[in-house]
């Protein structure tokens, strides 16, 4: 059975009050006040009625966790711990409080062949709250979507993408060689985009890329031109570092901003992302990253 959504991400970082303020005046999402789970060692992003979408913890460096997947009930679950242990992957299991520290029933922790930490997990626990955004946000695209996509660091490559597909039931949506940096000696960076059980074009991508923060990017999406405009200017306003202008992507034609996250990593906040027919779709290979825009400086 395939994993239904990216349900939430844990991140580490020395400054979970720049990540407070970060997430608040800049992402537009609401700080929880206190969930009672971590106190004062911890910040808890809420996007949607999810109770947290992001957590971000105190620690000594700056560094991306954890990806939070889940399944959409405990048969399937059940089915897809049974085929990952089948495989021989180490599976290990949270406590029941660490489970409800998530919002989640059961989850266990295990490594992508590239090394990426997963919580794999399900429970779509609720707490009746609303999301207000405290600087306007209309609302941000998550619900049975998820969270929006990651894009890790996979060095093993194909290895990484059979992980995905084989044991966790993605489905390949795009894959493309991206030249950066130009030039005839550029070897290119490869791409592989995959979806899981949700409309959403890829909600993980990989990428042959070394990232020290353990991410390469995360992408959230909002239904309006304007939100992410808005955002871009709040970004701006904010001296946050623009790692990427505005442009529209080729494969699941997102129009979008990149900025650095005080974890060193990037967020992609776009609107107009498509939302494939899995049942008719062609997975396609695209020949570049983008139809326009998207300029990259990887300073700051
Ligand atoms: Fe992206």
């Amino acid at each position: 059975m395939a994993v239904k959504s990216l349900a939430y991400a844990v991140i580490d970082s020395a400054d979970i009050d720049a990540w407070r303020r970060y997430g608040e005046e800049v992402i537009g999402a609401r700080a929880l006040e206190n969930t009672g789970e971590g106190g004062a060692d911890e910040v808890r992003l809420r996007f949607d009625e999810r109770p947290f979408r992001l957590l971000i913890r105190k620690a000594d460096a700056d560094r991306f966790h954890a990806a939070g997947w889940v399944y959409g009930s405990k048969a399937d679950y059940d089915a897809g711990l049974a085929k990952l242990r089948a495989a021989g992957v180490a599976l290990e299991p949270a406590s029941a409080a660490e489970a409800k520290d998530r919002h989640l029933r059961e989850f266990v922790r295990l490594n992508d062949p590239s090394g990426n930490l997963l919580e794999l997990g399900w429970g779509n626990i609720v707490d009746g709250k609303p999301f207000i955004s405290p600087v306007g946000v209309p609302h941000f695209e998550m619900g049975e979507m998820g969270l929006g996509h990651v894009v890790l660091p996979a060095m093993k490559l194909a290895e990484t993408r059979a992980f995905y597909i084989d044991l966790l039931g993605f489905g390949d949506s795009d894959e493309m060689r991206a030249f950066v940096q130009g030039g005839p000696d550029d070897p290119g960076i490869g791409f592989h985009f995959l979806h899981c059980d949700n409309p959403r074009h890829h909600s993980i991508a990989l990428g042959e890329y070394p990232a020290p923060s353990g991410c390469i990017h995360m992408m959230f999406e909002v239904p309006t031109l304007d939100a992410v405009g808005q955002a871009l200017d709040r970004a701006i306003a904010a001296g946050t570092h623009i790692s990427s202008s505005f442009g529209k992507h080729m494969n699941d034609k997102m129009y979008s901003f990149y900025m650095r996250t005080p974890s060193g990593f990037d967020i992609e906040y776009g609107t107009g992302g498509i939302r494939p027919d899995w049942t008719t779709f062609t997975p396609t290979i695209s020949l570049k990253e983008d139809e326009w825009g998207h300029h990259w400086n990887f300073g700051g």
